[in-house]
C-alpha cells in the first residue's frame, strides 16, 4: 500500500474568520476559542494580525502565553513595522510562525499596491529576512495567487523560499478558480520552481463560488500539504474553507486521497457550536457535518433503512464528529418502524397501544403540524387507551 502523507491543518478562525464578523471578539473569548482550537489537535493556529490594533496585538500575545500544542501564527504585511508587531507578540509561544504576504496578482499589483512584480518580490524577500530574525517558522502567501500568471509566482515563490519561507501558501483570495484550475497551479508551481522540495506548499480558499472545499481538495490532489480553513467556514464574504468539511474528508477518503490529518475529529461539534456562540454567527441547519440536519433522518424509508443497519444512510457515525446521536425526525413520511422504536426508547411496550390505531392518529396529526414530538406521541396513546375503554 501506498504510504499516506499527512496533510497539516492551519487553521484561520481566529484571524481570517474573525475578520467577518459584524462585532469584534474580545480578548477573553478569543482566548477561549484557542483553548478549543488546540483541542482540535490542528497543527498552526493563526491568531490575529498583530500590527492591526492594540487589542489584536494583545490578544496574540496572550494565546501565544497560553495555549500550548499548535504552533502560534501571526500576519503580517511584508513591512517592517508588521513583522516587527508579529514577531513581538509571538515572542512567549513555545512554537511560533510568521505568516507574511503581498499581492501577486497584476489587478492587485497595478490597482492596489502600484508596483511591480519585481517591486513587491523584493518586499517580500526583504520582509522574509526579517522575520527570519524571529523564528525559523516564516509563512509567504503570494495574495491573489488564483489569479496571478503562473510563471510569475514560480519567480516570486523561488525568491522567497531562498530568503527562508518554509511554507508557500497560494491563496484563492477571491474565491474564482475552480478545482482543476487550483491543482494545475500547484502541479505548475512543483515542476517549475527549482528549490519547491524546500517548502510545504499550502492552500487558502475562499468560497465565493462556493468552491472553498472542493479547491482544498483538488490542491490535496495535486501535492498541496497544508490547508488553511475556519471552524464553520466562517471568513470573509462568502467565508473560507470549512475545516470540519476538509478534516472528515480526509478521514472518511482516506484511502482515496492517500493523505491524512491530526484532526481529533470528535472535538470537531463542540468546537462548531462554540465558535457560532461566540462569534454570534448560527450554523444554517443543511451544513454538512455540523449542521442541525446533518445526522437526521426524515424519510421514512431512510429512518427504516438506518434503524436496520446505520450506514445504508450515514456515511459517518454522528459520534465521530461528536455529536451524541443522529435523529429520527417524526413526521408523516414516518413509518410504523420508527414510531414502534422511538416508543421502546421512551419505555412503552408493544402491548402498551394498538399500533393500527395509533398510526392512524399520528399520520393525522404530521399532516397537520409537521413534526410530531415525543409528547404528541405519550398524548396519542393516552387518548387512545381512554377511548378504548369506552
Ligand atoms: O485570502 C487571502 O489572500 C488571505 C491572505 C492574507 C493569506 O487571507
Ligand atoms: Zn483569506
Amino acid at each position: 500500500m501506498q504510504q499516506q502523507d499527512k496533510v497539516w491543518i492551519f487553521d484561520t478562525t481566529l484571524r481570517d474568520g474573525e475578520q467577518a464578523l459584524k462585532a469584534s471578539l474580545t480578548e477573553d473569548d478569543k482566548v477561549q476559542l484557542a483553548h478549543t482550537i488546540s483541542r482540535l489537535n490542528v497543527d498552526v493556529m493563526e491568531v490575529g494580525f498583530p500590527v492591526s490594533s492594540p487589542a489584536d496585538f494583545r490578544s496574540v500575545q496572550r494565546i501565544a502565553t497560553e495555549v500550548k500544542g499548535p504552533i502560534i501564527c501571526g500576519l503580517a504585511r511584508s513591512v517592517a513595522k508588521d513583522i516587527e508587531a508579529c514577531g513581538d507578540a509571538l515572542r512567549a509561544a513555545q512554537q511560533s510562525r510568521i505568516h507574511t504576504f503581498i499581492a501577486t496578482s497584476p489587478l492587485h499589483l497595478e490597482h492596489k499596491l502600484r508596483m511591480s512584480l519585481d517591486d513587491a518580490t523584493a518586499m517580500a524577500v526583504k520582509s522574509i529576512k526579517l522575520a527570519r530574525n524571529y523564528t525559523d517558522d516564516v509563512e509567504f502567501s503570494c495574495e491573489d495567487a488564483g489569479r496571478t500568471p503562473h510563471w510569475d509566482l514560480c519567480k516570486i515563490v523561488e525568491q522567497a523560499i531562498n530568503a527562508g519561507a518554509s511554507t508557500i501558501n497560494l491563496p484563492d483570495t477571491v474565491g474564482f478558480v475552480t478545482p482543476d484550475e487550483y491543482a494545475a497551479m500547484i502541479r505548475h508551481l512543483m515542476n517549475n520552481v527549482p528549490n519547491i522540495d524546500k517548502a510545504r506548499l499550502s492552500v487558502h480558499c475562499h468560497n465565493d463560488l462556493g468552491l472553498a472545499v472542493a479547491n482544498s481538495v483538488a490542491a490535496v490532489q495535486a501535492g498541496a500539504r497544508q490547508i488553511e480553513c475556519t471552524i464553520n467556514g466562517i471568513g470573509e464574504r462568502a467565508g473560507n474553507c470549512s475545516l470540519e468539511e476538509v478534516a472528515m474528508i480526509m478521514k472518511m477518503r482516506k484511502d482515496h486521497l492517500n493523505v491524512y490529518t491530526d484532526i481529533k475529529s470528535e472535538e470537531i461539534y463542540r468546537a462548531s457550536r462554540q465558535v457560532a456562540k461566540i462569534c454570534n454567527m448560527p450554523v444554517q441547519p443543511n451544513k454538512a457535518i455540523v449542521g442541525e440536519n446533518a445526522f437526521a433522518h426524515s424519510s421514512g424509508i431512510h429512518q427504516d433503512g438506518v434503524l436496520k443497519a446505520q450506514n445504508t444512510y450515514e456515511i459517518m457515525s454522528p459520534e465521530s464528529v461528536g455529536v451524541p446521536s443522529n435523529q429520527l425526525n417524526m413526521t408523516s413520511r414516518s413509518g410504523r418502524h420508527v414510531i414502534e422504536h422511538r416508543l421502546e426508547e421512551l419505555g412503552y411496550q408493544k402491548s402498551d397501544y394498538d399500533m393500527d390505531s395509533l398510526y392512524q392518529s399520528f399520520v393525522a396529526l404530521a399532516d397537520q403540524k409537521g413534526t410530531v414530538y415525543d409528547y404528541d406521541l405519550e398524548a396519542m396513546i393516552y387518548f387512545n387507551q381512554i377511548n378504548d375503554k369506552d
